[in-house]
């Protein structure tokens, strides 16, 4: 049986991957008002404001968390550094994306912050395949998804950037537990 927490939480050695709230907007607004994160990622807008934020922390409190789960990625010393979430894609198949706020890049986070998180996909919220894609242009997002286990599929999807207002070439890849 699939077990639905409502709030999860994730722990991991510098980490803490807790569910967005209100208040986490403005932190939001300011760590992603920057084209260098949005334009890896399919859906986030830029440039991107306080409204875009709540609007995105919203949407996350009615989430069908059967299929849809996002996490603020909380640094033990610094605070909120970047996010992780899960949602259903066109496919229909579940799909992780993530981002590090700039300052804050570079330091293992979005490694350690996947590698939790997908040991909690497998472990409490029981899916036995996600996927992921990152940008043909974004070899760093490559790196984190295999530290973390994907593989490769040998598959290229054309997916739409909000941010760059443009199609790019996806690599797409999955993981199995
Ligand atoms: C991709 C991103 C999440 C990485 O975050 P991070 O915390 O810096 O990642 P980590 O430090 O855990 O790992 C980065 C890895 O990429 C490698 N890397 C960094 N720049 C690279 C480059 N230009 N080419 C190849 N590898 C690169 C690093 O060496 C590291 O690998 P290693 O640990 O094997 O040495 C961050 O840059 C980001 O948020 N980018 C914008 C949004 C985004 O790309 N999201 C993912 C969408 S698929």
């Amino acid at each position: 049986m699939c077990v639905i927490e409502t709030t999860p939480r994730i722990e991991t050695r510098r980490l803490t991957l807790r569910a967005p709230q209100m208040d986490d907007a403005g932190r939001l607004a300011e760590l992603c008002n920057d084209f260098d994160i949005s334009r890896m990622t399919s859906r986030m807008p830029w440039p991107y404001a306080r409204g875009d934020a709540e609007d995105f922390i919203a949407r996350c409190a009615i989430a069908d968390r059967r299929t849809e789960v996002n996490f603020m990625i909380e640094h033990d010393d610094a605070g909120v550094v970047g996010g992780l979430g899960f949602d259903r894609n066109a496919d229909g198949a579940i799909e992780v994306g993530y981002w590090i706020g700039k300052p804050y890049q570079g330091r293992g986070l979005a490694s350690e912050a996947l590698v939790g998180a997908m040991d909690w996909a497998a472990r409490s919220w029981k899916k036995r395949v996600v996927t992921a894609g990152h940008h043909s242009d974004n070899p760093a997002s490559g790196r984190v998804l295999c530290r973390a286990g994907f593989l490769y599929t040998g598959r290229i999807e054309l997916r739409d950037s909000l941010a760059r207002g443009e199609t790019v070439p996806c690599r797409m890849m999955v993981w199995l537990p």
